[in-house]
C-alpha cells in the first residue's frame, strides 16, 4: 500500500486504477508528439468529471505538487509534458459531446473531446466546427482552447479564440469556474473565458467548453496550385480572398512534396516539381467549383492546377499539405518554430531566413498563407539549437510578426516572449498569473519568461 500522501489523496479522488505511477505506463504521458520534449512525471492523474478535477486539483494544492495539464499530448512546443517530477492531469476521460443546441448553433463538450470526435457529432446535426488541422483525430478540445489553435480554416471562421463561447475551468485552489450559458450578449464584467484561452494551462485547468458552431457547407471544391515563388502564392491568395467561399490557403514547397511523397508512397501531382504549391479549397452551401474554376482562369501566376470536387480526390489533394508534420518526423526530431510575419513581408522574409537556414542539414518550411503563418521545421539543428531559433526569432521580431503564431509559446519560446510582449505587458500576465496561481503549481516553466 502506496503512504504518499499524495497518492492516496489522489487514489480517494478518481480510484486507483486512474492513478499512474509505473513509468512504462506513463511514458505515453511524459514524452511529446515530436519526441523533442519529455520529462519524468510524479503520477498521471486521470480524472473522469469536473468534480474529479476540482478534486485532484485540490490535493495537488495541499500537498504543493505542481500540475501539467495534459489532452491529446499532440502539443509542439513543450507545454504538455512533465519537466521535472509534476503532476500530469490527463484530461482524456472528460470526452462527452452533450447535447448539441441547434437554435443557439452550440454544443458543449469535455476537455478531453477529440476535435474529429467532435466533428462526427456536430456534422450529424448539419452543423460544423470552424477550427480544424491535421492532428483531429488526436488534439482534444480542451488543449485546442488552452493553446488557442489555429489551423487550416482561421481564414473564414478565425482561431479557437473566436469560436469558444465560454468556458468551465479549475483554477489553482479547486474551486470551479462556470461560464457556459453562451449567451450572445453578457456584459457582466471581465471575459474569464476568454482569459483561459491561450493560457497554456498555466492559469486553470479547462474541463468543459461551449462552443459556437458554423452551419456545415454541403459544397466543396480544392485545388492544388503549382507557383514559382511565394509572391505569386501571395498575389494568388490576395486574389482568391474575394470568394466569399473560400476556406482555405495553405502553402509547401518542393522539398516538403518530395518528401511527404517519397514517406506515404503518394504520387506526384504534377509531371514535374515547381518551387511553391498553394492548396486552396472553396466551401457553400451550394456547389463552389465554378467559382473557383472562374477565379483560377484569372491568375496569370498558375503555372499547372489540378482540381478536386469528389471527397476521396479533395482528400488527395489535402493529404500532400497534411501529410508534412508525420512525413518530417518520420525522418527525424525536428526544431519546430512557428511564426507569423505581415502576409506582405512573408516572401523576402523567407527569403533572408535563406542562408541561416542553408547551414543545417535540412529545413522543410510549410503553412497557412492567408494568416503569414510559417512553420519552419530543422532536421539536424543538434546543438545549434537555441542559436537557431533565437536567430529565427529574432528575424520574425524584426519584421514585426510573432514568435508563435498558433502553437503557443510553451516551453520552448518562454525564454523569448519578449521579442513578441512589451515588459509592460509581460508585468500584466505575471500579476494574473500570481492573482491565479499564487503558489505557481500550473504547469511551471510554461509561457512566462524564467525568473516569474
Ligand atoms: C500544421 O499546420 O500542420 C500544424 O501546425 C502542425 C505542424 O506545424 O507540424
Ligand atoms: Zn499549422
Amino acid at each position: 500500500m502506496d503512504t504518499d500522501p499524495l497518492v492516496t489523496g489522489l487514489t480517494a479522488a478518481v480510484g486507483d486504477a486512474h492513478v499512474l505511477t509505473d513509468p512504462q505506463v506513463t511514458a505515453a504521458y511524459t514524452t511529446d508528439f515530436t519526441r523533442r520534449f519529455s520529462g519524468p512525471a510524479r503520477l498521471v492523474v486521470r480524472p473522469a468529471d469536473t468534480a474529479e478535477v476540482a478534486r485532484v486539483v485540490g490535493v495537488c494544492a495541499e500537498e504543493g505538487a505542481s500540475i501539467v495539464p495534459q489532452g491529446g499530448n499532440t502539443g509542439l512546443v513543450g507545454g504538455g509534458v512533465p519537466r521535472g517530477g509534476e503532476v500530469v492531469l490527463s484530461l482524456r476521460r472528460l470526452a462527452s459531446v452533450e447535447r448539441i443546441d441547434a437554435t443557439a448553433m452550440q454544443v458543449t463538450a469535455g476537455a478531453g473531446v477529440p476535435l474529429a470526435e467532435l466533428q462526427r457529432s456536430v456534422r450529424a446535426e448539419g452543423l460544423d466546427f470552424g477550427v480544424d488541422f491535421a492532428a483531429r483525430d488526436s488534439a482534444t478540445i480542451g488543449g485546442m482552447i488552452a493553446t488557442n489553435a489555429g489551423g487550416e480554416r482561421v481564414l473564414r471562421y478565425g482561431t479557437t479564440r473566436a469560436n469558444v463561447a465560454g468556458l468551465e475551468a479549475v483554477p489553482a485552489d479547486g474551486g470551479v469556474l462556470e461560464r457556459l450559458t453562451g449567451l450572445p450578449k453578457d456584459n457582466t464584467g471581465y471575459d474569464l473565458s476568454g482569459l483561459l484561452v491561450g493560457s497554456e494551462g498555466t492559469l486553470a485547468v479547462i474541463t468543459r467548453a461551449r462552443l459556437r458552431l458554423v452551419p456545415r457547407p454541403t459544397g466543396r471544391a480544392t485545388a492544388l496550385l503549382a507557383l514559382g515563388s511565394l509572391d505569386d502564392a501571395v498575389s494568388a491568395v490576395t486574389e482568391l480572398r474575394a470568394l466569399d467561399s473560400l476556406e482555405l490557403a495553405e502553402f509547401f514547397l518542393a522539398d516538403g512534396l518530395e518528401l511527404v511523397c517519397r514517406t506515404s508512397g503518394l504520387p506526384a501531382p504534377f509531371p514535374r516539381p515547381y518551387p511553391v504549391y498553394l492548396l486552396v479549397e472553396c466551401a457553400a452551401r451550394h456547389d463552389p467549383a465554378d467559382e473557383l474554376y472562374a477565379a483560377l482562369d484569372e491568375l496569370a501566376c498558375v503555372e499547372d492546377a489540378v482540381v478536386a470536387v469528389d471527397r476521396a480526390d479533395r482528400h488527395r489533394l489535402t493529404a500532400y499539405r497534411e501529410r508534412h508534420t508525420e512525413a518530417i518526423n518520420s525522418v527525424g526530431v525536428p526544431l519546430k518554430l512557428d511564426v507569423s510575419v505581415p502576409l506582405t513581408a512573408l516572401a523576402g522574409f523567407v527569403e533572408d531566413l535563406g542562408s541561416l537556414l542553408d547551414s543545417v542539414a535540412t529545413s522543410y518550411l510549410f503553412g497557412h498563407l492567408a494568416e503569414g503563418n510559417l512553420h519552419v521545421n530543422l532536421l539536424g539543428a543538434g546543438d545549434r539549437a537555441e542559436e537557431l531559433t533565437d536567430a529565427v526569432l529574432r528575424q520574425v521580431a524584426a519584421v514585426r510578426g510573432s514568435i508563435s503564431a498558433e502553437h503557443g509559446v510553451g516551453r520552448a519560446k518562454a525564454r523569448w516572449l519578449e521579442l513578441s510582449r512589451s515588459p509592460t505587458e509581460i508585468a500584466a500576465m505575471r500579476a494574473v498569473k500570481q492573482a491565479l496561481d499564487p503558489r505557481g503549481l500550473l504547469n511551471p516553466g510554461v509561457l512566462l519568461p524564467p525568473g516569474s
